[in-house]
């Protein structure tokens, strides 16, 4: 199962996919190709077959666009406080303690083996201000073989971050970002593991202008991916009005940081204007469902962005989201949206489809990346899941389709691989029957 349209999903019973040594479908062969049964003969004779028995399903692995890879040993906890206490009270102190190295290894172990044993393939993460503790959550994502976009943050402004966890000037959040990159690119080549450096300006509030016209700079230098926070809450919203005169975005565009390779979370309170920008600079919509109801105050119009031409990704925001399931993110994003309809904007509603488009092709769009598809020329990003009612339900596929939308959680995830490479498994894979 893959994604046909924005609004429908594709089922194609009885395919062989084959994948070529670097990880990339080659070619997908249906049952009633001349060469099915030789192809499949062949695989079998040399071990590289695998089975997908009756119940179970593939499907594209899936992008995390925004992911706190420090907040996840909180996930769950103070979520009732508001965002910016959440921040100085929780979120601040825990991240602080990331330039301990041996509790970084710890924690990213936890959370990177978690993420692909729920189908996440792809991640795009916020590190914490340290270097080293971020190289060690790339080493992580190399050895663990997820596909992984990963930034220092940066955070200098006095005024909203505190003393303990700061960098300590603009001169050091860039001069630190700029190291970052370049161990990233070290790293990259000496591994051959798909991991890319990110520039992260952790939003608005907590950068100085410097800081962000120069993190702009670095992002053109370098050709990278920018991330950061937009219009998150009303109150973000009203701190770019308060401190510049203009909208959130608007901030982010004047310093260089709104690009096509721009991912920003969030947007709850983008305006018509705003989502014109973002169509105008090509840049992506993270859509965090779950953090959008204790941090938002209102639900990201997903239905309208994608009128307008704004790419939309799905993201769990840990830890201001507690979930590290897209599917569990998918199921709050349809949810989410039925309020937006209640309250009369009656073409808001999204559906089982709409939300699997955003977790895969809006995720790989964001990253300038060839998956979410099951198609020649894409990587071999997949999950195979087993739908656990099949014994009891319907089995017309749009209806197998949105069950395993709602109803699929780790337990159901058997095999996931990343570029053809097997990366998680549960249970007995019934290779070669
Ligand atoms: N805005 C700035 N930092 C953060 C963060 O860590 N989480 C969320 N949800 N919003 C933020
Ligand atoms: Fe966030």
């Amino acid at each position: 199962m893959s994604s046909a349209t924005f609004d429908k999903a594709d089922f194609t019973p009885d395919v062989l996919i084959c994948v070529d040594q670097s990880g990339t479908i080659d070619r997908v062969i249906s049952v009633a190709d001349k060469d099915y049964q030789s192809v499949k003969q062949a695989a079998i004779n040399n071990s590289t077959y695998i089975h997908i028995s009756e119940g179970s399903y593939l499907l594209p692995g899936f992008t995390d666009l925004h992911i706190h890879a420090p907040q996840w040993s909180q996930a769950g906890l103070a979520l009732d406080k508001p965002l910016n206490e959440w921040l100085n009270t929780y979120t601040f102190p825990l991240e602080a303690k990331f330039r301990d190295l041996a509790f970084a290894q710890r924690v990213y172990q936890s959370l990177v083996a978690e993420l692909l044993a729920n189908g996440t393939t792809t991640g795009l993460y916020f590190g914490s201000i340290h270097t080293e503790a971020n190289l060690v959550l790339a080493k992580i994502c190399a050895s663990l073989g997820q596909r992984a976009f990963i930034g220092k943050v940066a955070m200098d402004n006095p005024d909203q971050t505190p003393e303990y966890y700061r960098d300590n000037d603009s001169k050091e959040a860039l001069e630190e970002t700029e190291k970052f990159v370049q161990k990233m690119i070290q790293l990259k080549q000496s591994s051959q593991a798909e991991i890319t450096a990110v520039i992260t300006p952790r939003f608005v509030p907590s950068c100085s202008d410097e800081t962000l016209s120069g993190l702009g700079k670095l992002a053109q230098k370098y050709d990278l991916p920018i991330q950061s926070h937009c219009s998150e809450s009303i109150w973000e919203d009203q701190y770019a009005k308060d401190r510049f005169n203009m909208h959130d975005a608007e901030v982010l565009d004047k310093f260089g940081l709104l690009t096509d390779k721009s991912i920003m979370a969030h947007g709850t309170q983008l305006s018509d204007s705003d989502l014109k920008l973002f169509h105008n600079k090509k840049t992506t919509i993270a859509h965090c469902p779950i953090s959008n109801i204790y941090f938002g105050n209102s639900v990201t119009r997903v239905k309208k962005a994608h009128q307008q031409q704004v790419n939309v990704g799905l993201g769990t925001d840990i830890s201001g989201g507690f979930s590290p399931s897209i599917y569990r993110n998918m199921q709050q994003a349809i949810m989410s949206s039925q309020i937006l309809t209640d309250s009369g904007d009656r073409n808001a509603r999204i559906t089982a489809a709409n939300a699997f488009y955003l977790a895969t092709v809006g995720g790989a769009k964001a990253l300038h990346v060839k998956t979410g598809l099951i198609k020649p020329g894409y990587q071999a990003d997949f999950q195979i899941v087993k739908d656990q009612y099949f014994d009891i339900s319907s089995n017309d596929p749009q209806e197998i389709f949105e069950r395993l939308v709602y109803h699929t959680n780790k337990e159901n995830i058997k095999q996931v691989y990343v570029s053809g490479k097997l990366v998680h498994s549960i249970g007995e894979n019934d290779n070669g029957k």
